[in-house]
């Protein structure tokens, strides 16, 4: 599955209207880029209005009972479309297990290995979000890590689903997907990259080209 790693409603319903997408994740890097000093809620809120499926909100305080209620806050907002996404830690697996308790949807983000994902997934994790790029850049495959991860969530008979961002280049997504991940979330310039290919338009040019040119 794909998701779309955006907070721009005007590339997110394009997108959503080829039919591919299945959730949204957003993260505040995101959103200082896209969207500056706008306002979270009303951005949130346009996001939903223009996708289906679990819109990720990432929590920005760090202690316990600020992010609780920060998560409280967030999903008020769309209980059952808003997924609160948890930064990795000690700190973080206390919140995961309380809003997991709660029944509220988690995405468990910023980790760069198997033994992160794993507690985060002990923890009740909905989902697992692991960085492809960020690992890549201290000179590891991040493939082993979700082979692994999506083995013990196997064994186990745990729930959480591995979401792969952090995606840099059209094979990262190849590679996650092969690797085991269930979901890549993918920023609107790689997803429009991956409708190219020169042979595809070639074809195409060929056969338009033959058709208009028939009889001539
Ligand atoms: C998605 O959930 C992540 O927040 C995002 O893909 C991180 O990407 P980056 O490593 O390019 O900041």
């Amino acid at each position: 599955m794909l998701f779309v790693d955006s907070t721009d409603p005007t590339e997110i319903k394009d997108i959503y209207s080829w039919g591919i997408a299945s959730g949204v994740t957003t993260n505040p890097l995101i959103f200082a880029r896209e969207a500056g000093e706008a306002d979270l809620e009303q951005r949130i809120r346009e996001v939903l209005a223009v996708s289906h499926g679990h819109v990720s909100v990432e929590l920005v305080a760090e202690d316990l009972p600020g992010m609780l209620a920060e998560a409280e806050r967030y999903h008020g907002w769309a209980p059952d479309r808003i997924c609160i996404k948890v930064p990795f830690g000690e700190t973080g697996l206390k919140v995961t297990h309380e809003l997991t308790t709660r029944k509220i949807a988690t995405n468990v983000t910023c980790m760069m290995s198997f033994n992160q994902a794993y507690l985060a997934a002990l923890a009740g994790g909905t989902y697992l979000s692991i960085f492809s790029g960020r690992v890549r850049d201290t000179g590891y495959d991040v493939r082993p890590t979700i082979a692994q991860t999506r083995a013990q969530l196997e064994r186990e008979g745990l729930d959480g689903k591995i979401i792969i961002g952090s995606i840099r280049h059209l094979m990262d997504v190849n590679e996650a997907l092969g690797a085991g991940a269930h979901i890549v979330t993918v920023t609107p310039t790689i997803l429009r990259k991956m409708l190219h290919h020169p042979k595809t338009d070639e074809a195409i040019a060929e056969f338009n080209a033959a058709w208009h040119s028939r009889g001539k």
